[in-house]
């Protein structure tokens, strides 16, 4: 996850900060704990690699950080996750998409679906 610098905050302040994150998903009427009081910050400037075996949490932190945590999942939530400043387990989804416009890239796992192999990479981010 890379952080975009914001020109209109202190660039110390992290793009992205995570703080006693919990999030509770349900599959088949099973609840799963999938995030367990994640805290991290990434400040303008820093990249980040998030490393981990499987099911350990990495999709559900990046969804989670982008608000797009799968409602059919009933997300239950604890604790905060602020992208720009704005807390993304809360904010309504036209505030959601604003943050996200600003301050998201995202390459979606399986790239064969989410890149078109007929453009180049420069050419489909530049038409996001
Ligand atoms: N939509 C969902 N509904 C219920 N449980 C989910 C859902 N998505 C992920 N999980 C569970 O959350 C945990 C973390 O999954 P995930 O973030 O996908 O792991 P990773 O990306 O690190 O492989 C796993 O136990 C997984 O089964
Ligand atoms: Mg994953």
């Amino acid at each position: 996850m890379a952080a975009t610098d914001d020109m209109s905050t202190d660039s110390r302040e992290p793009t992205l900060a995570a703080r006693d994150l919990h999030v509770h998903l349900t599959r088949d009427g099973e609840e799963v704990h999938a995030l367990r009081g994640v805290s991290l910050d990434v400040h303008p400037g820093e990249i980040v690699a998030m490393v981990g075996e499987s099911g350990s949490g990495k999709s559900v932190l990046g969804l989670a950080a982008m608000g797009l945590l799968p409602h059919r999942s009933r997300p239950r939530t604890g604790g905060s996750v602020l992208l720009g400043g704005t807390d993304m387990l809360t904010a309504d989804e036209e505030t959601a998409r604003r943050v996200r416009r600003r301050h998201v890239g995202a390459v979606f796992q399986d790239p064969m679906t989410s890149l078109d192999p007929t453009m180049t990479i420069g050419a489909q981010l530049g038409e996001v």
